[in-house]
């Protein structure tokens, strides 16, 4: 069996979703999670693209201890010089340095002739190599660049010391035989190939990313790059969780493996769900939320007679629990903190009390709570920036007539500690909330997108809000959760804000 080495880019093309921002505890919860899972590289972002990501890309690299952790670098020495720094301290690391070599990039983008291109790379793959043994060189917009050009270039910067050749199908062009077809020309074309491992990297413009990265596979790639739940650029990447069951449930015809541990999936997607705000697709393969459940009369009925009629996953698999109450009103601290600790969070004395504080309040109104209940008041708590100066919400009142406008009231510590009230009206109740706090607040804001979603199914599920806001020009995400949709929606608004704060005070701290 050959091993199939997982890249993950969840944190870098994954964060560059549209409306995706992670701020730094939540990115590095997730390169922890990531690290369970099993990948064997993580791309924990672009360190030169803003002080934040170079301060959460040295955190990562830290932290993270069995994974390779990598940061993308244009080919410029800036940018390896922020990789370097950034990832100093990291026990293995890569870099991973990439330039266009499609016609159409290097003439309108580059603007340097195919020459002055394989220069740069090789130039820039010495450059790197001081730093780094393991250097990660990518041809974007591979799938749409001369062949023969791009063997010559590959051919010389693996000379020049690069130890992985990616070739992205960067706008999601190919189609699975001519992507595949392409790794054969390499293998068959470039003298020292055999030198470096080959890596795919699919965009799923057409739906084909997981088809690309198997032909990839079928023609000599042994790394394949992609992110939790297909997220990423435009239409996303490749979606890892559906590449580790793939091969698993077909190992009967592919002899391959990953160190993917597959029942970490259920974990690692809802942790990227809830921390980008990108909702998983009911019907998404592995992960959507009817990926194990069978409707029809004749498919339940083959189902009860013998599970494999129509089920050729089992939600045990990917790590979905079938019975997942917990905790009710009369569970304790210790039950409570047994939970945690066996769903895997490590959290602070002072967190699990606030954990605990919010356990408690949700029994009040919920009779059951359920591993997704907990999950939503875990990760908020476990992700929470409290020691930076924030709004608190106090308190608010909706006024609602189907007969008027709807008017809201709120009551708001600010950062600076002096409570607030205010009245305003709105087109609907979100809105009246919306309206009064802009009111309230030194910031200005703009709202570019609202999401509620449940946790969990059942009149008493918990709500979940995500926004969208630009605040002071920062953007950034928001969310919020509670019983009743209203508070969520304030909370997620509020939350939004207090990330604004946060990350105002990470780009000012940060030299
Ligand atoms: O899609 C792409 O080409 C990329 C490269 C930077 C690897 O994300
Ligand atoms: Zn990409």
């Amino acid at each position: 069996m050959t091993q199939i080495k997982i890249f993950d880019t969840t944190l870098r093309d994954g964060e560059q979703s549209p409306g995706v921002n992670l701020n730094q505890l939540e990115k590095l919860e997730l390169a922890k999670q990531l690290e369970k899972f099993g990948v064997d590289i993580m791309e924990a972002g672009f360190p030169a693209s803003s002080k934040g990501d170079f301060e959460a890309v040295k955190k990562i690299a830290e932290t993270v201890e069995n994974v390779t952790v990598t940061g993308l670098a244009r080919a410029v020495k800036s940018d390896i010089d922020a990789c370097r720094d950034a990832l100093a301290n990291a026990k293995k690391k890569r870099l991973h340095v990439f330039i266009a070599t499609s016609p159409i990039h290097m003439k309108y983008k580059l603007k340097k002739t195919p020459e002055q291109v394989i220069e740069t790379a090789v130039e820039m793959v010495k450059y790197g190599k001081q730093f780094f043994d393991d250097i990660e060189w990518s041809a974007e917009d591979a799938s749409r660049s001369d062949l023969p050009f791009l063997a010559e270039i590959i051919e010389k910067v693996i000379d020049a010391g690069a130890t992985v050749i990616n070739l992205p199908d960067t706008v999601g062009y190919t189609m699975p035989r001519e992507y595949g077809a392409m790794f054969k020309y390499m293998k068959d074309n470039v003298p020292n190939i055999d030198k470096v491992d080959l890596s795919c990297h699919c965009h799923n413009d057409l739906g084909m990313a997981l088809a690309n990265s198997f032909a990839a596979v079928e023609n000599g790639a042994t790394q394949v790059e992609g992110t939790i739940n297909g997220i990423g650029e435009r239409a996303g990447n490749a979606s890892l969780e559906e590449l580790g069951v793939a091969l698993t449930i077909r190992n009967d015809y592919y002899p391959y493996h990953t160190n993917l541990v597959l029942k970490e999936i259920k974990r690692t997607s809802d942790m990227v769900s809830k921390f980008t705000g990108m909702t998983v697709p009911g019907n998404k393969a592995v992960v959507g939320r009817n990926a194990f459940a069978h409707e029809s009369g004749i498919h339940q009925d083959g189902v009860l007679k013998n599970a494999e009629t129509y089920e050729i996953i089992t939600p045990e698999l990917v790590g979905v629990q079938s019975n997942n109450l917990v905790l009710g009103k009369h569970s304790g601290r210790h039950a409570f903190t047994d939970k945690i600790k066996q769903l895997g969070y490590q959290l602070s004395e002072d967190k699990i009390k606030k954990a605990f504080i919010a356990f408690k309040s949700l029994t009040d109104q919920k009779k059951e709570v359920t591993d997704d209940d907990l999950f939503a008041i875990l990760t908020d708590i476990q992700t929470d920036t409290s020691n930076v100066k924030r709004y608190t919400l106090e308190g608010f009142q909706v006024q609602y007539d189907t007969s008027d406008k709807p008017s809201a009231t709120i009551t708001l510590i600010t950062p600076e500690g002096n409570k607030i009230n205010q009245t305003d009206t709105g087109q609907g109740s979100v809105d009246a909330l919306y309206h009064t706090l802009d009111n309230m607040i030194a910031e200005q804001t703009h709202l570019t997108d609202f999401q509620l979603n449940s946790i969990g199914q059942g009149r008493d599920a918990l709500a979940e809000v995500h926004v969208s806001l630009i605040v002071d020009e920062i953007e950034v995400s928001g969310r919020g959760s509670a019983q009743d949709v209203l508070e969520a929606a304030v909370l997620a608004y509020i939350n939004g804000l207090n990330r604004a704060i946060y990350q105002k005070r990470v780009n000012a701290t940060v030299k």
